[in-house]
This record gives structure tokens, C-alpha cells and sequence, in this order.
């Protein structure tokens, strides 16, 4: 079978240089390769408590973002998941091949219920996975694109799969996961030793941050004793942060951009990847105002729907059928 990609970001919170590195840098090349399903996951966003307007903002933003970040419109399939309701139909059945136990050594969900009361952690929270593997197997998707801190919900994806065609014959489409080499887990700028994620303004880069905002993060993110501009994780996590931001920007090897800044002191070290930070930025805050101003979205998105609906409905009447449900028409 064709290579198929497919991807999806939840709308919460504003997106992280983490999330453009992880996975946006590289939707161009990605959606070029093969016919590719990309979406905007809005009902994983309800998993957490958010505001409904904001919500939805959100997700206008965030179907910008994938444009902006220069996905092949005529390869790609844009959509948002809460209008394709076969996700929410083949979670209903598939809840069933997914087992508790499965579900509770997931490391996201060990992480986000951590700090939360036993009676405010939702049941979504919990089945979050279950939902992310119906995405996948919905459109038969061999290549998943996505961060480091999503391997392991791709692998039980994979576990879904095998049991699933064990017992109903090879139905489902195994998937693989795809992270970069470099620059799959982005720290963040405050403490390098935790991923970057959408909850720290001091310690993220917002990808709208103003390109001011920008410099300064990364002029004050915390770095290392010595002073080598050196990668290593354990003793440098500081520095080691910036030369993979440095790489995964510049499209080179750590080894290369290593060797760019030898001998170089931190304080120039950052200008530099300040410099690339922002110049990055600036070019693809400019596309997302292009498309954002002339709600170039509104199309895509509703044509995205028709098409990921329409190619939904084949697996899941597949599925629908396997397991014994009756139709009659
Ligand atoms: P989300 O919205 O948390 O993150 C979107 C993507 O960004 C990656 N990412 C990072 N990569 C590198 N460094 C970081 N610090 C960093 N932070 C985030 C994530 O790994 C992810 O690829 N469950 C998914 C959304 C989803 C999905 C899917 C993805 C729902 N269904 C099906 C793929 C296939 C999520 O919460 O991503």
C-alpha cells in the first residue's frame, strides 16, 4: 500500500516551537510524500477543562498554523475531527479492544491526571488513546508523524491493530510512527530538563510570540556550567536544548552546528539562535496572517470535511460490519 500520512494537533493553548519543530517544520515535506490526513483534534482539546470561545479560536489559529507551515494542499486533507463523526463511532466500538490496564500506564495520563482530584479526571482524560487510534486506523495511515512524547500512544495503536485483525481478519492498516532525528522532544528554555510544552510562558516560545518576546526568551533561557558550547544531555541540558533548536532550525546535524559555534561564548551561542528563532518565525507569522486575514481557512476546512468523511466512512462500515452490527439499509 501507498504511503499515507497523517497528523493531528490539539487546539489548546497556544503552539510551542516544540510543537513546530516536533512536527510543523517538516508538514511540507511530509504531505508531499503521499496522500496525507491532517487535522485539528478538538475533541481530545475537551479532555481539559476550556473555555468554549477560546476553544474555538483556537482552532481557527491552528488550521492557519498547518497552512502557514506550508502543508501540500494538493496532497493534504485539512479538517477538523468534530466533523467527521466516524471518529466519535469507531471510538464507541474500538473503547472495547482497549483495556484499563492498557490505558493506565500511559505516561500522558499518568503526567495530566497527576495533579488532578480523582473526581475531577474525566473519562475522556482516561480514553484519550482509544479516540487517538480510531483517528489513525480511520484512514488506513501508515505514517504518523508526530513528537517523541506521542510514541507511546502510536504503539498501542499498533496493539489495537494486531488484536482487532487476530480476531476479524487483517482489516485495520498498521501504522508507524515517524519523530525527527533531530529535535523530537523540544526542552523547555526555563528548565531543560521538562519537554516544552503549552503551559509555560516563561520557559516556551509561542510560535505568535512577539519577535521581541522571542529574542528575549532565548537570550535568558537557563544554560550550563562551563563555558563550551558542547551536546550533552546530561551534564548541558541547557545547551544541548539550543544547539537542537539551532539544528532543527538551520537543517543541519548537531555535529555541524557543534562545530559552527566552537570555541564561541553563550552569550553569542544565543544570538545565533536567537537569530535563526526569529528570522524563522517572522517568515511564518507572515504566511499565518495571509491566511488568518483572508479566512482562507473557511474553504479548506469545509472541503477537508467532505473528503475525510467520505474516506472515513469506508473503514468504519468495514469495522461496523466485522463486528456483528446489523444494517438495513
Ligand atoms: P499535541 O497537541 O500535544 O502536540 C502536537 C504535536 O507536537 C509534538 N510536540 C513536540 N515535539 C517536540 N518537542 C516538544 N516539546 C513537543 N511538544 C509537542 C507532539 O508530539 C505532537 O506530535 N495526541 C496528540 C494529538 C493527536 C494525534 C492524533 C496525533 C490526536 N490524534 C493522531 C497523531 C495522530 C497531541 O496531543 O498532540
Amino acid at each position: 500500500m501507498a504511503e499515507r500520512i497523517l497528523t493531528g494537533i490539539k487546539p489548546t493553548g497556544q503552539l510551542t516551537l516544540g510543537n513546530y519543530i516536533g512536527v510543523l517544520k517538516n508538514l511540507k515535506e511530509t504531505t508531499s510524500r503521499g496522500e496525507s490526513f491532517i487535522f485539528i483534534a478538538d475533541l481530545h482539546a475537551l479532555t481539559l477543562p476550556i473555555e468554549p470561545e477560546v476553544l474555538r479560536q483556537n482552532s481557527i489559529n491552528l488550521a492557519c498554523i498547518y497552512l502557514a507551515a506550508g502543508m501540500n494542499r494538493e496532497k493534504a486533507v485539512l479538517f477538523l475531527q468534530s466533523e467527521v463523526s466516524a471518529h466519535a463511532e469507531l471510538n464507541a466500538i474500538m473503547q472495547n479492544y482497549l483495556y484499563m490496564g492498557e490505558l493506565s500506564r500511559m505516561t500522558q495520563f499518568k503526567d495530566k491526571s497527576a495533579k488532578m482530584k480523582e473526581n475531577a479526571i474525566g473519562l475522556g482524560l482516561f480514553a484519550y488513546p482509544v479516540l487517538m487510534a480510531c483517528d489513525i486506523v480511520l484512514y488506513n495511515a501508515t505514517t504518523i508523524p508526530v513528537g517523541e512524547d506521542q510514541i507511546q500512544h502510536v504503539e498501542l495503536t499498533r496493539d489495537l491493530v494486531k488484536r482487532f485483525n487476530n480476531r476479524y481478519g487483517d482489516l485495520l492498516q498498521m501504522p508507524k510512527y515517524e519523530v525527527r532525528k533531530v529535535g523530537a522532544r523540544i526542552m523547555s528554555l526555563s528548565d531543560p530538563t521538562v519537554k516544552m510544552s503549552k503551559s509555560d510562558p516563561k520557559g516556551d516560545i509561542f510560535l505568535l510570540d512577539d519577535l521581541a518576546v522571542v529574542r528575549k526568551k532565548i537570550m535568558s533561557a537557563v544554560t550550563d556550567m562551563g563555558c563550551e558550547v558542547k551536546y550533552d544531555e546530561e551534564n548541558k541540558p541547557g545547551i544541548s536544548n539550543l544547539l537542537t533548536i539551532y539544528a532543527a532550525l538551520k537543517g543541519v546535524s548537531i555535529e555541524e552546528a557543534e562545530k559552527t559555534f566552537e570555541g564561541s561564548r553563550y552569550g553569542d551561542f544565543k544570538k545565533a539562535v536567537a537569530d535563526v528563532a526569529c528570522e524563522e518565525l517572522g517568515a511564518f507569522q507572515e504566511r499565518y496572517h495571509y491566511f488568518l486575514d483572508n479566512k482562507i481557512y473557511e474553504e479548506v476546512l469545509r472541503e477537508g470535511a467532505k473528503k475525510a468523511n467520505e474516506e472515513s466512512q469506508k473503514v468504519l462500515k468495514k469495522v461496523k460490519q466485522a463486528v456483528g452490527l446489523l444494517t438495513v439499509n
